[in-house]
């Protein structure tokens, strides 16, 4: 490091315990001057003006970036078209933000002559690999601190270290979980979640009623897309900050939305983890039951399949990498005719798609018709069945003479 004027490192900060740490810890261990950056993802506010608590913390400069939109527009959207879900089953709410977190970081990085970034992940998730990764995607240039991952303070002795230094801290009761949040989903994990046996207490859902306190009347909410994106809820068009908003409070209403779910992470351990997703849920069902309406049943297979290592790229950090972008190209390409509206019928924690329509719907009724007006022509069957038979056949007769 240069003597006389200190070099920067932009961090990651929440206002939360760990960074307000790192900003002071920064400074006394690497000798930086600390840009605090908040990142608006639709995480709940805090209860305090945490960039001004930042600088009086000793940030030379601090900001707190809305990046709702660009969540939205960038991260959302992309993930919803791809239908994903890693291991079928999480709808990736934490890992998409986290591009979105590191691209505005790395823009700040430049802006400011930062050689640096610093984030509180832990050596233990997947979040660290997302950040690292990320921003070495974006600016191989700039150097990774990981407090967290250096330090070897409990919670007690960082609340000792703010004591001791003077940094303002806002203690708040200690959550018995580790929670992430923001607009696609609350991920929570730790505390008595990790034995698997145990089904999830009360306390570790925050955003969703319990199914069996929901109204003992459906709900019904019908989504509105257009070329795979949705538009409108219940006829009332939104944009994307305001829709999911919208589509989180119906579907948390009617307890919809809660996971439960045994994970894989990157560095090889398996997690317990419970996980809120109400609007990803209903928008990633009601997407796909309108893909079923509207692309051909090959689109579908294959799209299937590129949906799976799609979800497996972005949950291991390789969302700024040229695979995961050349299949978002690919599945924005399926996208041009998803347009249309679908149903859905809430109730007590389940969800279920009840009706469909689409412009370009290629659901036939004279084809698939049962009743009068049926257009399917019933001697093509025979032909086919012949010719679609005939290796089987072929098969059976050589096998039989052995
Ligand atoms: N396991 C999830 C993921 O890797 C969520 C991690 C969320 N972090 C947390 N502190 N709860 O995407």
């Amino acid at each position: 490091m240069t003597s006389g004027k200190r070099e920067k490192i932009v961090l990651a900060y929440s206002g939360g315990l760990d960074t307000s740490v790192a900003i002071r810890w920064l400074q006394e261990k690497y000798n930086l001057d600390v840009i605090a950056v908040g990142i608006n993802v639709g995480q709940p506010p805090s209860s305090d003006d945490i960039v001004a608590r930042a600088l009086r913390n000793g940030a030379i400069k601090a900001e707190f970036i809305d990046a709702k939109e660009e969540f939205v527009n960038d991260g959302i959207w992309p993930s919803l078209k791809a239908n994903a879900m890693y291991e079928d089953v999480y709808p990736l709410c934490t890992a998409i933000a986290r591009p979105i977190i590191v691209r505005n970081l790395v823009q700040i990085a430049q802006r400011e002559g930062a050689k640096y970034i610093a984030h509180g992940c832990t050596a233990k998730g997947n979040d660290q690999v997302r950040f690292d990764v990320g921003i070495v995607s974006l600016d191989p240039s700039i150097g990774i601190i990981g407090p967290m991952r250096e330090w070897v303070m409990t919670r007690e002795e960082e609340i000792d270290y703010a004591q001791k230094n003077g940094v303002e801290i806002i203690v708040k009761k200690e959550n018995p979980f580790s929670v992430d949040e923001n607009l696609w989903g609350r991920s929570c994990e730790c505390g008595v979640i990790e034995d698997a046996w145990q089904e999830p207490p009360k306390e570790a859902w925050a955003w969703t009623v319990e199914p069996t306190e929901a109204p003992n009347e459906p709900e019904y909410v019908e989504i509105q897309f257009e070329k795979g994106i949705p538009v409108a809820v219940n006829g009332k068009k939104m944009d994307g900050v305001q829709l999911i908003e919208e589509v989180n409070r119906i579907a948390a209403r009617n307890g919809v939305g809660r996971i439960d779910h045994v994970e894989d992470r990157l560095v090889g351990i398996k997690s317990r983890e419970t996980y809120e997703c109400p609007a990803a849920m209903v928008l990633t069902q009601a997407h796909r039951s309108l893909e079923f309406l509207t692309l051909q049943k090959d689109v579908l297979e294959f799209k299937k399949i590129v949906e799976q290592r799609y979800s497996q790229l972005v949950y291991n950090g390789l969302w700024f990498g040229t695979l995961r972008e050349s299949i978002a190209a690919f599945v924005d390409k399926t996208q041009e005719f998803v347009t249309g509206t679908v149903r859905i019928k809430l109730l007590k924690g389940s969800l279920m798609v009840v009706g469909r329509k689409s412009p370009y719907s290629l659901y036939d009724e004279g084809l698939a018709t049962y009743a009068k007006g049926d257009e399917f022509d019933h001697k093509s069957a025979l032909g086919f069945i012949y010719c679609w038979g005939l290796p089987n056949k072929t098969a059976a007769k050589v096998h039989k003479k052995k």
